[in-house]
């Protein structure tokens, strides 16, 4: 279990001061002018060597993504742009940092853009978080109004952040789709290479990284590379917050150690799986873009991203959506489905095309109107957008329901069955699939 002493998110549930008095007592804004003193190659190297990966669902380790950066500029300037849209299904973190400690961010941004040279950060938030944008807006403010950022600041590096806010797309958190939202066009996910380090927003070098990887790089500066990378283990280094939502007994928000068992995790912080662990029936680890994992994988899981890739689910976003033996597993699967559908921008067919297919099956299945071969049918249409896509939201659409199938063939097939026995039982309504 993670030490006190060794949480960077101090003020998680906002029971203290959340504005700049209250973050500097808490140790945030300490020494950072003396950070910044030992240059930009120091704290690269220093990202590094702590083993930080993003926080951002994809686990790429930071300090080789802010290298990536040209280390002078050909006159276009460079930018960071911070990921705050947060709109993975379970996860709720970001949102904690930036209503509860907000300065951490800001700071984060200041080392960050730094280290990267650039001199103007963008904050791209989601467009439902009002309250969350209004807060993180107020601190920014604090920090010009003392000079900690802005033009002639007392670190003496001129450094101006700017809040942005969505309108509440799930896919404009794709990183590049985000970067044409913060240019004032539609939302669509742009063709890699060139990678956003060569030309990113305004065709300049940018970084774009979540909220919790930069709001963690002053603590790990500060405590050292060797202490962030002495907590969990190789290569999945360092403290991490989870999301713990669905059938526990106290859904909450807890920073821990990466590769923290799930069973101590889920006893120790959200009192336990409803009905008791024996009633766990799966898990979706990572926010609702990974594999589910049902009961038997999930024992001695640790809970970090090697440990997760290891069992083809992820640790994603840590966003963990627990579901007890009452859950209509089909049904939940279908669920996400839909929300994919939803979400797709419609730039690639098999997205387009493949997320309302995939949909549309699972909800007849759901009901068991389905036949046994269209099983594999569904499976093989999963491994057809898999890969085959602009963006990942072809893959996040298609893990979902390969978890499904893969670990839960018995239910869909035992649905099938009972429909087959008896597929209009007397009074029954069938419901209406949900509109295109
Ligand atoms: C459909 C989709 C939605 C995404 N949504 C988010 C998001 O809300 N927040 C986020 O930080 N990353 C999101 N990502 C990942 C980003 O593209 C990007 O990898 C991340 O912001 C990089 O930050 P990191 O390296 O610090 O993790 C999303 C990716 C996809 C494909
Ligand atoms: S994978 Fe889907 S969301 Fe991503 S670019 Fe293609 S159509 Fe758009």
């Amino acid at each position: 279990m993670l030490k006190d002493e060794d949480r960077i998110f101090r003020n998680l549930y906002g029971f203290e001061d959340w504005g700049l008095k209250g973050a500097k007592k808490r140790g945030a804004w300490r020494g950072t002018k003396k950070l910044l003193e030992k240059g930009r190659d120091w704290i690269i190297e220093e990202i590094k060597a702590s083993g930080l990966r993003g926080r951002g669902g994809a686990g790429f380790p930071t300090g080789l993504k802010w290298s990536f950066m040209p280390k002078e500029s050909d006159g276009r300037p460079h930018y960071l742009v911070v990921n705050a849209d947060e709109s993975e299904p379970g996860t709720c973190k970001d949102r904690e940092i930036m209503r509860h400690d907000p300065h951490l961010l800001i700071e984060g941004s200041l080392i960050a853009s730094f280290a990267m040279g650039a001199h103007v950060g963008y904050i791209y938030i989601r467009g439902e978080f009002i309250h969350e944008r209004e807060r993180l807006q107020a601190a920014i403010d604090e920090a010009y109004d003392a000079k900690l950022i802005g033009k002639n600041n007392v670190h003496g590096y001129d450094f101006d952040l700017y809040l942005h806010h969505g309108a509440g797309a799930y896919i404009c958190g794709e990183e590049t789709a985000l970067l044409e939202s913060l240019e004032g066009k539609k939302g669509q996910p742009r063709l890699k290479p060139p990678f956003p380090a060569n030309a990113g927003l305004y065709g300049a070098p940018t970084t774009v990284n979540n909220v919790e990887s930069i709001a963690v790089a002053p603590d790990i500066l500060r405590r050292g590379a060797s202490w962030f990378a002495g907590l969990g283990r190789p290569n999945n280094t360092g403290t991490k917050l989870f999301c713990i939502s669905g059938h526990v007994n106290r859904p909450c928000n807890v920073e821990e150690e990466m590769g923290i068992t799930l069973k101590e995790l889920l006893e120790r912080h959200a009192g336990g799986v409803r009905g008791g662990w024996e009633n766990l029936l799966a898990v979706i680890p990572g926010g609702s873009s990974v594999r589910c994992l049902p009961q038997d994988c999930c024992q001695s899981l640790n809970m970090d991203f090697d440990s997760l890739a290891a069992l083809k689910s992820g640790l994603g976003t840590a966003a963990v959506i627990v579901m007890d033996k009452s859950t209509d597993i089909i049904r939940a699967i279908a669920r996400l489905s839909y929300f994919y559908k939803h979400e797709s921008c419609g730039q690639c067919t098999p997205c387009r095309e493949g997320t309302g297919w995939m949909y549309r099956v699972l909800d007849r299945m759901a009901r068991g109107e389905a036949e046994k071969r269209e099983i594999d049918m569904l499976l093989e249409v999963t491994y057809q957008v898999e890969g085959h896509t602009i963006c990942a939201l072809g893959d996040a659409a298609a893990w979902p329901v390969q978890g499904l199938i893969t670990h839960f063939r018995h239910v869909i097939e035992e649905r099938i069955d009972q429909y087959s026995a008896n597929p209009k039982p007397e009074g029954a309504v069938r419901e209406p699939a949900a509109a295109e």
